[in-house]
């Protein structure tokens, strides 16, 4: 992915060039950064040989979980709709978790009859959904309980979920009670203790307290674990200056805890495989003057990618042929949608553009497509995929003739 003669190239193929073919908005991904990416996460872990399960909220394409399942990854899934998919994806359910606040009594018996791996609890009242439906079917169904560790991610407010304040996972207090009442029950094999502090996670500070929080509660509750879950939570490089999560320092911390505690790790990356795979290409509508500022009205709006609109996260764009003119006015990137928030950056620091051109929002591939919406009733993007000098359809444009279906 780079500059090549002043056109920006994904793999080998340009992008003005696939945007010939597909039209905009569409989003596109390289299938070498995902490979690359996977191969990197396994060899930074490597040493603990843990079952690593793709978080398939950040992007559940099938033709991405296909790869992911190549390279002999595993599924975080959160609803029957992702259980579903990452079955018809082939990927075996003993390498499935299915994690979330509120599973449904559907849900729930789809996954026991799958025989996934693990389920993972967050209350009280859905171990009693999981028991009931193991005593009708008289088996005994492997669980793990989810901890809420009380702690800081210090991520965007929107994404933390380690905090007390926040709905996930069990305070230790009570993760401590339930452990005893159900370490000897018929119905219900614990194996597994899970926690998931929050998202876009670049220190390795708040991953040490949560360690720390783990092996209390381990120790506290005198249950041998067999599979500890640390979710995902690694953050990526959106803007340049920003930092990353020390990997080295994370991988020291949990073997440091691995000496206390033997057991198999289990994480649920998401945006780490994905999120710096993908963009999306968006052609420019209008430019309209207004004072000091141009709005670059594009063809895609917030419906297509929510990140900034909803979380105010700031995502770089780039111009898909390069000139070396630098625009006086400043830019502010927006869609056509009737709202304030639809709008992606305002920078000026940009070259000068003109109706017509493309652009791309860079590191997409988490949480981009699988926000997108049909608000203003508009059409959901194509997706591509580059592999080389190939331009694979993923998933078609959306039709009106669908909308209206
Ligand atoms: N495991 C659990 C239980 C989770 O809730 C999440 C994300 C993950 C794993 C994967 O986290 P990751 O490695 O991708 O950080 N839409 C927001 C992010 C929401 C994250 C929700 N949970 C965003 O666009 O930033």
């Amino acid at each position: 992915m780079r500059y090549k003669n002043n056109k920006f190239y994904i793999e080998n193929v340009s992008v003005n060039s696939i945007c010939k073919l597909t039209n905009t908005p569409t989003y596109i991904y390289s299938y070498k950064k995902i490979k690359e990416n996977i191969l990197s996460f396994k060899k930074q872990f490597k040493s603990i040989d843990p079952l690593t399960c793709f978080s398939v909220k950040s992007n559940n394409n099938i033709n991405i979980l296909k790869i992911i399942k190549s390279f002999g990854l595993g599924a975080d899934v959160v609803s029957m709709g992702e259980l579903n998919r990452v079955l018809k994806a082939g990927i075996s359910p003993k390498k499935i978790v299915f994690s979330g606040v509120g599973k449904t009594e559907e849900e729930l018996k789809f996954a026991i009859k799958k025989k996934i791996l693990l389920i993972n609890t967050e209350s009280e009242s859905e171990l009693i959904t999981i028991e009931k439906i193991a005593k009708s079917i008289k088996k005994r169904i492997d669980i793990g309980l989810r901890l809420n560790p009380d702690t800081d991610a210090r991520t965007l407010s929107k994404i933390s979920t380690g905090k007390k304040e926040n709905k996930f996972g069990l305070n230790k207090k009570d993760l401590l009670k339930i452990i005893n009442n159900i370490k000897n029950s018929k119905y219900l094999n614990l194996l597994c203790l899970s926690v998931h502090i929050g998202s876009q996670i670049t220190s390795h500070k708040p991953y040490e307290k949560m360690l720390q929080e783990l092996s209390d509660t381990i120790k506290a509750s005198k249950y041998k674990f067999e599979y500890i879950d640390l979710g995902g939570g690694m953050g990526i490089k959106y803007n340049k200056n920003e930092k990353t999560l020390n990997y080295i320092k994370y991988l020291h911390l949990i073997k440091k805890f691995l000496k206390k505690n033997k057991c198999k790790i289990i994480f649920e990356p998401g945006r780490s495989i994905i999120g710096n795979t993908g963009y999306l290409a968006s052609k420019v509508i209008y430019m309209k003057k207004s004072g000091k500022k141009v709005f670059v009205i594009l063809d895609a709006a917030m419906n297509d990618f929510m990140r900034p609109a909803l979380y105010g996260a700031n995502h770089t764009i780039l111009a898909s042929k390069k000139n070396s003119s630098k625009s006086k006015k400043t830019y502010e990137f927006v869609g056509p949608i009737c709202e304030t928030t639809d709008k992606f950056l305002s920078t000026n620091k940009f070259q000068v553009l003109k109706e017509g051109d493309i652009v791309l929002i860079c590191d997409v591939g988490a949480y981009g497509i699988v926000l997108s919406s049909n608000y203003n009733l508009r059409t959901i993007p194509q997706e591509v995929l580059i592999k080389g000098s190939k331009i694979k359809t993923i998933k078609m444009r959306q039709t009106l003739k669908a909308l209206n279906s």
